[in-house]
């Protein structure tokens, strides 16, 4: 059985679906792994270092493509190629399935069996194939970083003959997995560190990262998380209660890491401009949730800006800025998803009742099968 990795087509996307590492045990599993050329250069993964891992080279994506009974990527191949996909072959990544509907419709007519990696069920078994806790780890981090790299002073408090420095006050808004890495990164520089959260939940998890919480309303708190362990959308009352403790909160902060997030919606408006506007010059916002709408509403998708002496970060794909890690742990991700998926005569075994597959999978033998995008394709 065949399997390819393809070079990313995208713009500013550096991660690549495979490293030397996962191919070496893809073809300990018996497959044969073929690597389009080039497709790790901006992860620093030489085809070198493929091929001594075991992969074929492949020139261009339709030589990868040809034969191939599984793909990896990390976001959509280019449509174009689709026709070069053999029938019935398997696609695995990150295949934004709610943003991409002529996309997912491309894979039901073209005969291939998509599973979108983002769908993730959040359950114990699949933690080691969740490319979302995966990358969002890494994006807080980086965010962090950013923000240090643009802010004119120093994290830690330090005492020197020539006078002391203040700690730099940081707010995290959302305490998930990318915020709950952010307060780690940023009480490790030294940062005085405070964090929001609509889910009760957060709050312990907070706290035992040495962050305050910044607590809005227990009660309706208690209520906000989903049995995915999701936020739900939150009342008019309860935003309101929100909006004014973030805006007195915000005013005495040097840097808002913000990384809430809804799933399938548009992310939660939580600076205002004329929160912006209360902000200390020099101070720093970085906005992960800006490919999502932004949860600062003058965040602009892929640019830093600067308001009033405010920069504001929105840059997309943060985990792309660490392209070396987010590929080696999402390559980790796709190989643990696909391992028990390959029997001991290297056939695939696809369970269409498992609950990883079911929540996955979008589309299958020309249908759409995915339950929350189910229509037949003709
Ligand atoms: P996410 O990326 O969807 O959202 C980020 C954070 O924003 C969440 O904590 C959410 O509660 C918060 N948020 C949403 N609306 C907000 C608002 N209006 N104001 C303030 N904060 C708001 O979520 P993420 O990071 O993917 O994880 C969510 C939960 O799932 C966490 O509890 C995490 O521990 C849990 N999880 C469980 C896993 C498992 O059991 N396999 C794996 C990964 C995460």
């Amino acid at each position: 059985m065949k399997i390819s990795i393809l070079r990313e087509r995208l713009a500013h996307e550096t991660r690549v679906a495979g490293t030397p590492e996962t191919v070496r045990k893809l073809v300990a599993l018996g497959l044969e792994v073929c690597i389009e050329r080039g497709a790790g250069k901006a992860a620093f993964m030489t085809d070198e270092t493929y091929k001594e891992a075991g992969a074929r080279l492949a020139d261009t994506a339709r030589a990868a493509l040809s034969d191939a009974d599984i793909i990896f990527c990390v976001q959509r191949p280019n449509p174009d190629d689709l026709v070069h996909f053999k029938l019935g072959a398997m696609l695995i990544g990150m295949l934004t399935p709610f943003q991409d509907p002529a996309g997912i419709a491309a894979y039901a007519a073209h005969q291939i069996n998509a599973f979108a990696m983002e769908l993730m069920p959040r359950i114990t078994r699949a933690q080691s194939m969740d490319v979302l806790s995966s990358q969002s780890n890494l994006a807080g981090y980086r965010a962090v970083i950013e923000a240090c790299y643009v802010f004119a002073r120093a994290m830690p408090m330090m005492m020197t003959p020539g006078g002391t420095i203040a700690p730099a006050r940081v707010l995290v808004m959302g305490a998930g997995v990318a915020g709950l890495q952010a307060i780690a990164t940023a009480r490790r520089l030294g940062a005085v560190v405070s964090a929001t959260d609509v889910r009760l939940a957060a709050k312990e998890q907070v706290e035992s990262l040495g962050g305050k919480f910044v607590m809005v309303d227990s009660e309706a708190m208690a209520q906000a998380e989903t049995e995915g362990g999701y936020a739900r959308e939150m009342s008019e009352e309860f935003k309101c209660k929100q909006a004014a403790l973030i805006a007195e909160t915000l005013a005495k902060q040097d840097i808002a890491i913000c990384t809430a997030l809804i799933p399938g919606r548009r992310a939660p408006v939580l600076i205002t401009e004329e929160m912006v506007r209360s902000m200390k010059p020099g101070s720093v916002i970085v906005d992960l949730a800006a490919e999502q709408g932004g949860n600062c509403a003058l965040s602009q998708e892929g640019e830093c800006v600067e308001f009033g002496g405010v920069t504001i970060i929105g840059y997309r794909n943060m985990p792309g800025r660490l392209a070396t890690d987010a590929s080696s742990l999402y390559a980790k991700n796709l190989l643990n998803f696909l391992t028990p998926l390959i029997g001991a005569d290297g056939a695939l075994m696809i369970d269409l009742q498992d609950e990883i597959i079911r929540e996955t999978a979008l589309t299958r033998g020309g249908q759409i099968v995915h339950a929350s995008l189910q229509t037949e394709v003709a």
